[in-house]
């Protein structure tokens, strides 16, 4: 078995009291990896690494083009090393090797790039004002960050928030998810290969409440908190960074609403509505999990999107071909397939899927389904989609908006028009039009309603990573 520790002042080590937890393969249903399993004292002894490097370390003091070539050294290795990091996630949670391999670990190497350049290049305003004075933002590192990290895009989510937080000079916590740890480990161990100064990442596992996540947000030295994961998470982390009133960015749950106009071109509409939500088997915080098809259009896309949704390979992830892995966790398998007993329960029908072998579940359809049924407002963060009619624009707008996320939205159209003016009307933080998951890192990225507070993204995560600061002097001697 492998093992993995926590990485701590630039050395890989392992719990103070040596306890250890197994890491396991969903797919396998069995253990593969040992991972140390932190507690309070060693979530304390990473913060105060952390401190230390930011303090007395040069991180913070180095010019943004001297961070941004370590981050540059740090994506080349992630590429370098890209088959063993796919392996580790698709390992510890199931995900496709072609997804974690083809798309994961090179978004990760990518972050680091973007957030590396993105700093080196962002203006940073200057007011040259009518008293004689002049006002100009120095955007100074915050600190300490602690980055809780959800499983779902084990090595994606963490790079998400370690490359902004490092090319913009702080010190960086990160507590991978329990389920998915190996990643990190692995990332910390090619940081410090890139030269990134001991203490600058560190990496502590273990759990969330009354563990090392918990004592993270309750941490007095820790100057930042990132989150992404549960919206219920969400508020346990807010309440506890409310105590040293540290500002928090949470990206949190979904029910993304994907809207097909009677005029969308169909062929287009089910590839991306089939990748919104099977991809990573619809554990994505922006899976469009909601489908409102217009009367019109409804069977035939319907049975398109059917069609499509059975031929999907489903079986051992580290195979090449395979499109649907195991759920996360046997944990998360029963969440998911409780989901779809209570969709049954409240009237709903499946209309293709279901449970598959061992924590696998098939595609699923859920037609039939009420408005206000658990399947159509909460968060399944599976392979599940709900596909209802609809009659016109207004009602649409009107049942996309009607849950308590405001993640995200799609919609399927031709019409120019229509598209900008039901984007606006939805209260969601990105809206796809005609394609899904396309990303610009210098947009806004975040959710509205119980879907998140705060944006991250270009120089929203300078924002969030720096404590700007307002520099006032005069320059004509009144
Ligand atoms: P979670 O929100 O409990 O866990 C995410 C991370 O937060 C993990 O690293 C965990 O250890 C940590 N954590 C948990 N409680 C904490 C606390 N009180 N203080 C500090 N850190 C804490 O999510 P979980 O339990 O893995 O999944 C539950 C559900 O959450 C899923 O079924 C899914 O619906 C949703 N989820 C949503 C995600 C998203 O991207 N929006 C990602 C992961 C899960
Ligand atoms: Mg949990």
């Amino acid at each position: 078995m492998e093992s993995f520790g926590h990485v701590i002042a630039g050395e890989e080590v392992p719990s103070i009291d040596g306890a250890t937890f197994p890491s396991v393969d969903p797919w396998e249903q069995a253990p593969w990896s040992t991972v140390a399993l932190g507690s309070v004292p060693d979530a304390e002894r990473a913060v105060d690494a952390a401190r230390k490097a930011f303090d007395d370390g040069p991180w913070a003091r180095m010019s943004l083009a001297e961070r941004g070539q370590v981050l540059h050294r740090l994506a080349d290795l992630i590429l370098a090393n890209a088959d063993e990091l796919a392996l580790a996630d698709t390992t510890d949670m199931g995900k496709p090797i072609s997804e974690t391999r083809g798309h994961d670990v090179q978004r990760s190497a990518q972050n680091f790039r973007f957030f590396a350049d993105h700093s080196t290049v962002t203006p940073a305003e200057s007011y040259p004002m009518p008293s004689g004075h002049h006002a100009y933002t120095q955007y100074e590192p915050a600190g300490v960050v602690a980055a809780i990290a959800p499983w779902n895009f084990p090595l994606m989510m963490a790079s998400w928030k370690v490359a902004p937080a490092l090319a913009w000079g702080n010190t960086v916590v990160l507590k991978p998810a329990e389920q998915s740890p190996a990643s990190a480990t692995i990332l910390a161990r090619l940081a410090l290969e890139a030269g990134l100064p001991p203490g600058v990442l560190n990496v502590v596992h273990g759990f969330g409440p009354r563990s090392v996540g918990q004592a993270l947000t309750e941490s007095p030295l820790v100057d930042r908190i990132t989150f992404t994961g549960e919206s219920t998470t969400g508020r346990a982390i807010s309440r506890a960074a409310a105590l040293n009133l540290t500002p928090v960015s949470l990206e949190l749950g979904g029910k993304g609403a994907n809207i097909v106009f009677d005029d969308a071109d169909l062929e287009q509409a089910v590839s991306w509505s089939i990748k919104a939500i099977y991809s990573n088997s619809g554990q994505v915080c922006l899976a469009g999990s909601r489908l409102y098809v217009q009367r019109g259009i409804f069977d035939e896309f319907l049975e398109r999107f059917t069609r499509a949704a059975d031929q999907l390979v489903i079986g051992d992830p580290k195979r090449d071909g395979t499109q649907i892995g195991p759920l996360s966790s046997e944990e998360h398998f029963r969440k998911v397939s409780g989901y779809l007993d209570i969709a049954v329960a409240d009237g709903a029908r499946l209309h293709t899927g279901g449970v598959g072998g061992g924590w696998t579940v098939r595609p699923t359809v859920v037609i039939g389904a009420e408005q206000h049924a658990r399947i159509t407002q909460e968060e399944v963060f599976g392979p599940v989609v709900v596909i209802l009619p609809f009659d016109d624009e207004p009602a649409a707008i009107a049942a996309a908006n009607d849950t308590p996320y405001g993640l995200n939205a799609m919609l399927f159209t031709r019409d120019l028009s229509r598209a900008h003016r039901v984007s606006r009307a939805l209260r969601v933080g990105t809206v796809w039009t005609n394609c899904f998951f396309v990303r610009d890192l210098r947009a806004p990225f975040g959710g509205a309603k119980n879907s998140g507070v705060g944006r991250e993204g270009g120089t929203y995560s300078r924002e969030f990573f720096t404590e700007p600061k307002a520099i006032v002097m005069e320059i004509a001697n009144a």
